[in-house]
């Protein structure tokens, strides 16, 4: 059972205890009412208190139990609610540290709620596309008003419980302690004081009303409305408060359930929740246990003050950590701090930052030209020039000079980690750390692990990736590691729609309806489509038998780079991001199309979509099979973190698995097909193939 039952005097306290946040799974909830019968049937207990272990009251109910029978398994929490209510002595939630969800629920059924300060009050379920299921769109709008309950339901977002104290005529807290270390004698301390109260108050018997209801419910659904796109949860928030204030206590309940079940099948509930584990899975790597020794980073050095070193040194800052940054040329250090000072002084501009906070930020700051200095730093990160020979120069100066037991760690996008790393004397204390642009704000951080690389050097850059607040994924050396490894086949593709038919526009617009934050040819412009034709040319010596449409070549041969050069797919106005269709360039892809004998064909938006998402899926195959990434949902989370794949549809892999690996298959079999596509780019994966074969998911 994972919770406790003691008896201190003549009170009953019944303590969660499933680690790691007390979540509400089917032996929890058991274990909740068998202490309240327990003490109930005890004529020595007056009063029952509830609280938890550890670091949290509750996190609510338990996420890994979703879409197993254990989730609507008797006593759901429902039920344990309905037996804390009907208790015949009163029940006084003791609540501290974290009180989310289902958890929050809970207490919103005890009779009384005495809270410590600091603790995170919330109901997230929206972030997992659902909305609370446990009367808590019924119960909070009655203990502090309908409009604040309503936006912490509709936003998800955490309050602190002595903010929450401090609204008028708030009846969530009863009492609010002094500390987290009061807590316990002052929960017992109440449950005696109450234990002959009669009647027991409940929440549901307080009126739930808002003086103007239609209109403010009508603003409040065209404002869920407009920032809600993609998601059906929020909306269904606000018709469940709407119930609250309309309806008897157990037909909003009602209301609230059939809503809650409803979205529990959603593909979108279903991505959430995958993603939510996902990037919890991410930092797990298999063979690196979670107590794996971790070297201390306490100072960090970066070389290359360019586009990503300044990125990369912020987010370091950002932290508290201080940064020594190397260059060759004190101009170029210059320009260095100058850009970071400029982003820090815009987000001061936008209130984002305070003058204070910036300040310190700097000061951790500091610059050399000399190897000397960095040799204490516990951490180096390179950030020069993309070739192996600049690489190598400075590779060999670390290795000359870093203390030993100092991680040495490149951001190359495309070079072999494991080359860097025998540059060295060192290989095991090497890994790759592929921050993306712009690094300060990107949170998908790339870890290359060389053949080499010690354990703990991987355990410590995943615990550092949790501090400086990146979402780090383990990726095996290959080229273009997991992300740009599948984005190439996608960009491939998206050239293929060119010469068939499509305008970069047609195809952009396909792909953003779909969700994706950019289509491929305005993530081009934005990347800079000279860094798609450096890879090309490159491969046309390494693998010449590679197809790729010559479309996104004949662009940059006109020196159409992208925003940078204020021209790319697309034409930019200066100052703006607005991508406006060229006519030179659709009519250099229709003569392209010509000289290839190729009569255009209309292309449907579904079909745009599939050929460029299962591009993806195909190649994110042959990398799982590789052993390049661990588990599918790392491949996910690259794609969610790094690449703007819509976050509904869950990251490329749940989508196909959405769609049904067999039906992927088929598509890519009918895509084969087509006299004008490369029937060997649609061979299915080996793993694909056989996952389709089998009826089965990717994992
Ligand atoms: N159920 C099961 N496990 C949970 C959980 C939950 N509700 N919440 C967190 N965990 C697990 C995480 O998976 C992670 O496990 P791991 O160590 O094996 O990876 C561990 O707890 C720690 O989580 P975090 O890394 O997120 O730790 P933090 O300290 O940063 O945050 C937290 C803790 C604030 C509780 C955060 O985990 C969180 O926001 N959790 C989600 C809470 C939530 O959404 N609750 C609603 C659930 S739905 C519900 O209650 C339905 C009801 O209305 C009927
Ligand atoms: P950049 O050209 O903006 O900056 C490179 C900086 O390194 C320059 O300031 C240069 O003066 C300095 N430098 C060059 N040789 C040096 C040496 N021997 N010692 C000290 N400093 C030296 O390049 P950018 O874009 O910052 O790229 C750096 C690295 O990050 C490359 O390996 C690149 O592949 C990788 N990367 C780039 C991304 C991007 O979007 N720009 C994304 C992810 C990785």
């Amino acid at each position: 059972m994972t919770a406790e039952y003691k008896v201190h005097g003549n009170v009953a306290v019944i303590t969660l205890a499933n680690p790691p946040v007390n979540g509400l799974g089917l032996s929890t909830r058991q274990g909740i009412v068998d202490g309240l019968e327990q003490a109930n049937a005890d004529g020595a207990v007056k009063s029952i208190v509830i609280t938890g272990a550890g670091g949290a009251f509750s996190g609510g109910a338990d996420i890994k139990e979703f879409g197993t029978d254990k989730a609507m398994q008797e006593p759901n929490l429902n039920s344990v609610i309905a037996a804390i209510e009907n208790s015949d002595k009163p029940v006084v939630a003791a609540i501290h540290s974290v009180a989310m969800g289902g958890g929050l629920e809970l207490a919103l059924g005890c009779h009384y709620r005495v809270a410590a300060p600091g603790c995170s009050v919330a109901l997230p379920e929206v972030k997992l596309g659902i909305l609370p299921g446990a009367g808590g769109t019924q119960r909070l709008p009655r203990v502090i008003g309908v409009e604040p309950a309503l936006n912490m339901i509709v936003s998800g977002e955490a309050i602190k419980s002595e903010m929450l104290a401090m609204l008028p005529g708030q009846k969530l807290f009863d009492k609010l302690v002094d500390s987290p270390e009061a807590l316990a004698a002052e929960a017992l301390a109440f449950a005696q004081s109450v234990a002959d109260v009669r009647p027991m108050p409940l929440v549901r018997n307080l009126p739930c009303k808002h003086p103007e209801g239609d209109a403010y419910f009508q603003f409040a659904r065209n404002m869920v409305k407009g920032m809600s796109k993609n998601f059906p949860a929020p909306a269904k928030c606000v018709d469940a408060v709407e119930a609250a204030t309309k309806k008897k206590f157990a037909d909003g309940l009602a209301t609230e359930r059939e809503i809650f079940i409803n979205l529990m099948w959603t593909a979108e509930s279903r991505s959430l929740r995958h993603l939510f584990l996902a990037e919890r899975a991410a930092s797990k790597i298999p063979d690196v246990p979670s107590d794996t020794p971790k070297r201390d980073i306490k100072a960090v050095a970066v070389i290359g003050a360019g586009t990503m070193g300044g990125g990369i040194a912020m987010n370091f800052l950002n932290a508290g950590i201080p940064v020594k940054m190397l260059e060759m040329k004190q101009e170029a250090l210059d320009r260095g701090i100058a850009t970071i000072r400029k982003n820090y002084e815009a987000q001061v501009a936008k209130k984002k930052l305070k003058q204070d906070k910036y300040e310190q930020r700097m000061a951790l700051l500091s610059t050399t030209l000399s190897y000397d200095d960095l040799k204490d730093a516990d951490l180096v990160i390179e950030a020069v020039f993309e070739e192996i020979g600049v690489k190598e120069a400075v590779f060999k100066q670390l290795d000359a000079v870093m203390k030993p037991g100092a991680i040495l760690a490149s951001n190359t996008s495309t070079l072999d980690v494991n080359k860097i790393a025998n540059f060295t004397q060192r290989p095991q204390d090497v890994v790759g750390l592929h921050f993306f642009s712009p690094a300060n704000v990107m949170k998908l951080l790339e870890v290359v692990r060389g053949a080499a690389t010690a354990k703990d050097v991987l355990a410590t850059v995943m615990a550092m990736a949790k501090k400086i607040k990146k979402t780090a994924v383990v990726s095996g050396v290959c080229d273009g590691f997991i992300g740009n490894r599948m984005i190439e086949q996608y960009s491939r593709q998206a050239g293929f729609l060119l010469d068939e038919g499509c305008t970069p526009a047609q195809v952009d617009k396909a792909v953003e309806k779909f969700g994706f934050a950019m289509g491929p040819f305005r993530m081009g412009d934005l990347a800079g489509n000279d860094i798609g034709w450096a890879i090309r040319k490159r491969r046309a010596i390494e693998q010449p038998g590679m197809k790729y449409s010559k479309t996104a070549d004949l662009l940059c041969e006109k020196g159409r780079y992208g925003q940078k050069t204020g021209a790319g797919w697309y034409d930019y106005v200066p100052g703006k991001r607005d991508a406006i269709p060229n006519a030179e360039v659709v009519k250099m892809i229709e003569d392209h199309r010509a000289s290839l004998g190729i009569t255009p064909r209309k292309i449907s938006d579904e079909e745009i979509v599939q050929r460029l998402v299962f591009s993806l899926v195909n190649e994110a195959a042959y990398i799982l099979e590789e052993g390049i990434a661990n588990k599918a949902s790392d491949i996910d989370v690259v794609y969610i973190f790094g690449y703007g794949f819509p976050v509904h549809r869950g990251g490329p892999l749940n989508y196909a698995n959405e769609v049904g690996l067999f039906n992927v298959v088929q598509a890519m079999k009918r895509f084969a097909k087509n006299p004008l596509d490369d029937a060997a780019f649609w061979k299915p994966a080996p793993l694909l193939a056989k996952l389709a074969a089998e009826g089965k998911n990717f994992q």
